[in-house]
């Protein structure tokens, strides 16, 4: 069906009904304020069909009833669907025709494109009746990437074989409901209550509305513009057309004389505003305003051109062949979601993007996955996403009182307020039944946000961030799980208990009645690197800013040594001579995951499979996605073996390289995340599978291959992980004030590409990867040299407007 036509176009040549909500999800246009799917703009919400607009940071919590218990949930809510525009044939002399959707028997020609570069949606359809009428339709679709209230869709119709009129109908439809995931269809979807609608005296279509809590106050305007200019009706003061307004919308009627050579245009612009927006305003009376006064669409599509020429300069990337068009979606898809414009909105990092439901909206740790490659290319856009975590630091430390602890503890899911959002029960679709959710036990979240400050800092060299907000979170975190660590006098270790690591599949013991297991590796390592930091940042703060900081958060030496004991004495199992998942994991059964693979094919959610047969996962040794590798993710060989040593252990080359093979087995990949992580593993191992599971992690959801779940959004964390791969995984790459610090690995299958990087102050900094050598050119406005780092300490500088070549085997420089 896709099919990718050169290095910056996306597209589908087929229309297929099975596959549309993919289309949709995948031909998403955003500009990191909202965004809005590629659905098809004739057709509203159906079986086929999911229109979608979602502005970032617009959660509404509703409750629902389900398995005979009240449950809250708050989502990202589906806004009013500016998009709808439905259009019949009139023939002169002839019957109407029928309303013309994709799905009519009557399309002969359908296809898609995503014009990556400059951020454009087109879609062309051609129909032609038993009567030999035929019409072209073309849409062109933006949302607008330097004005972020604005979007625009333009219809051009073409007739052939006739003449006479189309009949378009322009609606601004409020009808809409959260029903873009199945599963969730049992939970109360009416997120926009008290609609309004009207138009002005000049025909600008708008509706208002409020989400039912918190109220937030919406507001759409919509012009609608047709080329040639058609008359307004005598005594009309509604712009061109008829128009009228339902409980539901706004719904403008145009009649435009059409004939052979002779195209006919509509063009809807769009404003969205907000409550939610900064300054305050009347979102209705901002909206009209804003939709009033765009420019018209050429204006428009040019300024909206240039904001992504800029953006794609700053994210430059260029990896030939299909893999690199894949890359090229996925970076499209996180500068929609997370683009220079998020920097001014008090939100997180979306791990379905604003593509879809999914997940309602929810910010996971997948953040972990994603700001290191905007530190690289996006350094502000990483430090406000860092700004919505510390503002929620107050919540955090409430949830950690009432837990009986001390610091900070983040929620698993987070949205508006900061406090834990995760669903309280959750639905098996192969079972029918709702199980208890317990997923919110991953404190580790805590330990990827702490990871997320201390990498920014190092990354751009911001110290006013690591010593002021980034000091905040990192040393409340570190509190965190000093004081959750329980000693064991006997054995002398600390334990971590009743958690869940970042493998969501064993949530609790086999039979056991207590939620969580034990000593989770990925969650205690982490925990005591968070400590070791939090410790290294005491000691090169500012006395003055140390002692404010002690004061203030009353942490005194007897606290601070004890970070220290916990640091160096966490436990880690072990057994078989490798790294334990967790405590008591080497005990659970051994799954035959052929005898599963032969009765089910697709394993991936086996937790699903096992419950509904009335077994459990966590009675086996299966694993829904890597985590005791996520260490190897997170941390080079060098920097493992130095915590395991603090920690009083030895991992060497030979156990680690057990451990990804003990654990790789035991991976069913239920998680997008998994193949990334594992790819990326096994490439900094020159591991032989290496490139198997870097090209399921780019195909995770252009090829949709979790079966159906991209539809309801992308997976944030894994596209961007794909692209940090590239850019940080094979080349080995590390920013600071230093400078550059490259140790690349060869990934035969991925032997040449460039990237652009921030580093130490320069901006536009070039790498060019090639077999055996990397060029690094410094921009001629850089201020100063970069000093860059080889493998064996080999230190070399670059001077501004210099290119300079590394060989990376031989002596090099
Ligand atoms: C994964 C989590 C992830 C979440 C959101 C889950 O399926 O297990 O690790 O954070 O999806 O992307």
């Amino acid at each position: 069906m896709t099919s990718a036509t050169e290095g910056w176009t996306w597209g589908y040549d087929t229309y297929d009904p099975a596959h549309e909500r993919l289309v949709e999800a995948l031909c998403t246009l955003g500009n990191g304020r909202f965004a809005t799917r590629g659905s098809a703009p004739e057709c509203p919400a159906g079986p086929v069909h999911y229109p979608g607009t979602y502005l970032a940071g617009c959660y509404d919590r509703l409750t629902s009833r389900v398995a005979g218990e009240r449950v809250e949930n708050e989502d990202l809510v589906n806004l009013p669907n500016w998009t709808l525009l439905r259009y019949r044939c009139l023939p002169d002399g002839d019957r109407p025709g029928e309303w013309l959707t994709p799905d009519s028997p009557h399309l002969r020609h359908y296809d898609v494109r995503l014009d990556l570069r400059r951020g454009v949606l087109s879609r062309h359809l051609h129909y032609e009746d038993d009567r030999g009428h035929g019409l072209r339709v073309g849409h062109v679709r933006i949302v607008h990437m330097g004005t972020p209230a604005l979007a625009a869709q333009r219809t051009t119709f073409h007739a052939y074989g006739w003449s006479g009129a189309i009949e378009v109908e322009s609606v601004l439809d409020g009808s809409v409901t959260n029903a873009g995931v199945e599963r969730y269809r049992h939970l109360e979807s009416r997120h926009l209550i008290d609609r309004q609608s009207g138009f002005t005296p000049e025909g600008i279509a708008h509706l208002s509305c409020r989400t039912a809590d918190p109220g937030h106050t919406i507001a759409l305007a919509v012009r609608t513009e047709t080329e040639p200019e058609t008359d307004r009706p005598a005594g009309s003061e509604s712009g061109p057309g008829r128009a009228r307004t339902t409980s539901e919308g706004a719904v403008q009627s145009l009649l435009l004389p059409i004939r052979r050579g002779n195209p006919v245009r509509v063009t809807k612009t769009l404003a969205l505003r907000s409550s939610l927006d900064r300054p305050a305003g009347d979102p209705l009376g901002l909206a009209v305003d804003a939709a009033t006064g765009a420019p018209p669409f050429s204006r428009l599509l040019a300024a909206h051109r240039a904001a992504w020429e800029r953006l794609w300069e700053e994210g430059e990337l260029h990896v030939p062949g299909r893999a690199g068009l894949v890359l090229r979606v996925h970076q499209f898809h996180l500068l929609q979601t997370l683009s220079p414009h998020t920097a001014e909105l008090d939100v997180g990092v979306p791990a379905r993007g604003l593509h879809g439901e999914a997940y309602r909206g929810h910010v996971f740790w997948d953040e972990l996955f994603v700001l290191p490659h905007l530190d690289l290319h996006f350094p502000e856009v990483a430090r406000a996403l860092l700004m919505y975590r510390h503002r929620r630091l107050p919540a955090a430390r409430a949830a950690a009182r009432e837990a009986g602890r001390k610091g900070a503890m983040f929620p698993w899911q987070s949205a508006s307020s900061g406090r834990e959002e995760t669903q309280a029960l959750h639905l098996n679709p192969r079972s029918g039944r709702w199980l208890p959710d317990r997923s919110r036990l991953q404190r580790h979240v805590g330990s990827a946000i702490a990871h997320n400050v201390w990498h920014h800092a190092r990354a751009t060299g911001d110290r006013g961030f690591l010593h002021g907000p980034g000091a905040e979170i990192l040393l409340e975190v570190a509190r965190y799980w000093a004081g959750a660590a329980d000693l064991d006098p006997v054995a002398g270790r600390y334990h971590l208990r009743g958690v869940v690591g970042p493998d969501e599949y064993h949530d609790a013991y086999p039979d056991a009645t207590a939620p969580g297991i034990d000593d989770n590796a990925y969650t205690n390592v982490t925990a005591a690197w968070v400590l070791a930091r939090g410790l290294e940042l005491l000691d090169e703060l500012p006395a003055a800013r140390r002692a404010e900081l002690c004061e203030r958060l009353a942490l005194d030496a007897g606290e601070i040594d004890r970070w220290d004991d916990v640091s160096r004495r966490l436990h880690v199992p072990f057994h078989h001579g490798v790294v334990s998942q967790f405590e008591g994991y080497g005990e659970l059964a051994e799954l035959d995951w052929q005898a599963y693979r032969d009765r089910y094919g697709d394993i991936r959610r086996l937790d699903r499979i096992l419950e509904a047969e009335g077994d459990s996962v966590n009675r086996y040794q299966a694993s829904k996605q890597a985590d005791t590798l996520m260490l190897g993710h997170l941390f080079r060989p060098v920097e493992l073996a130095g915590l395991f040593s603090r920690l009083g252990y030895r991992v060497d080359d030979e156990i680690w390289r057990s451990t990804v093979a003990y654990h790789l087995r035991r991976t069913s990949h239920g998680s997008t995340l998994s193949s990334l992580v594992h790819g990326w593993v096994l490439a900094r191992e020159k591991g032989d599978d290496a490139w198997r599971y870097c090209e399921e992690a780019l195909l995770a959801d252009v090829a949709d291959v979790q079966g159906g779940t991209t539809g309801e959004g992308i997976h944030l964390g894994a596209m961007a992980g794909t692209i940090d791969l590239v850019e940080r995984g094979i080349t080995g790459l590390e920013t600071g004030p230093g400078g550059l610090r490259i140790e690349p690995v060869a990934l035969r299958e991925l032997p040449r590409f460039v990237f652009t990087v921030c580093c130490a102050g320069h901006r536009g900094v070039r790498l060019r990867v090639l077999p055996g050598r990397v060029g690094v050119r410094v921009p001629v406005s850089s201020p100063v040299p970069l000093p860059v780092t080889l493998p064996g300490e080999r230190r070399f500088t670059v001077e501004p407007g210099e290119e300079r070549w590394f060989l990376l085997r031989a002596q090099g420089g």
